[in-house]
């Protein structure tokens, strides 16, 4: 599903040029859970922007079923992005004045998801993350953990191919953590979604099929 060939990606900033990524290739197969490990600093969240076409790589290729997703005009990227992909951040990142259901609408109304089908999955999605009753709530009155299900609840509503997440856990307790990851790898396994998450988290690292490690930007170990 995603080939990516030797990605490179460097940023200039107040520091002078930081090279981000060096010569990343590696592949992740349809309906695959991956990990991207390595410590602070060592270029996941960039290999995972690039993944999702919100940053672009300065060289190498990624395609995406076979398209290349660096040539995509803007409105296929934005096609490509809202249907194809979900995208859990390190924070929930919700619309704080939208209410719980609103903010699931979101990716259904996008994905032209109305009415009965729309309000079916919306009651699906809260009870297989356990919030049924939280339709009216806002997220500025539910918890961390409470507002990260919801964010992973809007990540997969559309049932999008590829689910991108980045340290999705890293501001739960493990064991809130480590369920909450238990819980998204039996949804993708049941719509046959495919899962990139980058995390520090040993015990998360230990719970997809296949792992990258990084260091400094540059592939360390694959297994
Ligand atoms: N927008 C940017 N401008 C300049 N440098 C950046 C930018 N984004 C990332 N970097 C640098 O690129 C390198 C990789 O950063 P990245 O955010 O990908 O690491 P990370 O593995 O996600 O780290 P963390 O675990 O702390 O989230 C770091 O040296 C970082 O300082
Ligand atoms: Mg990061």
């Amino acid at each position: 599903m995603l080939e990516i060939f030797s990605v490179c990606k460097q940023y200039t900033s107040g520091r002078g040029h930081i090279t981000a990524l060096t010569d990343i290739s590696f592949s992740v197969a349809k309906g695959q859970s991956f990990t991207l490990a390595g410590k602070s600093g060592s270029g996941k969240t960039t290999l995972l922007n690039c993944l999702g076409a919100l940053e672009q790589p300065d060289g190498g290729r990624i395609l995406y079923n076979g398209q290349d997703i660096c040539s995509m005009s803007s409105r296929q990227r934005a096609y490509f992005q809202r249907r194809d992909i979900g995208f859990v951040f390190q924070t929930a990142n919700l619309l704080p004045w939208l209410t719980v259901a609103e903010n699931l609408m979101l990716p259904l109304e996008l994905n032209s998801i109305y009415g009965k089908k729309q309000k079916g999955r919306i009651e699906e999605l809260l009870a297989c993350f356990d919030l049924v009753g939280y339709e009216k709530a806002m997220p500025g009155e539910m918890s961390g953990g409470e507002n990260q299900r919801i964010a992973f609840a809007r990540a997969i509503a559309h049932k999008p191919a590829l689910i991108l997440a980045d340290e999705p856990t890293s501001s739960l307790d493990s064991v809130t953590g480590y369920n909450l990851i238990e819980l998204i790898l039996s949804l993708c396994d049941v719509q046959g979604s495919t899962l990139v998450v980058a995390t520090h988290d040993p015990e998360l690292i230990e719970l997809t099929n296949n792992r990258l490690y990084l260091k400094d930007g540059r592939i360390e170990a694959a297994t």
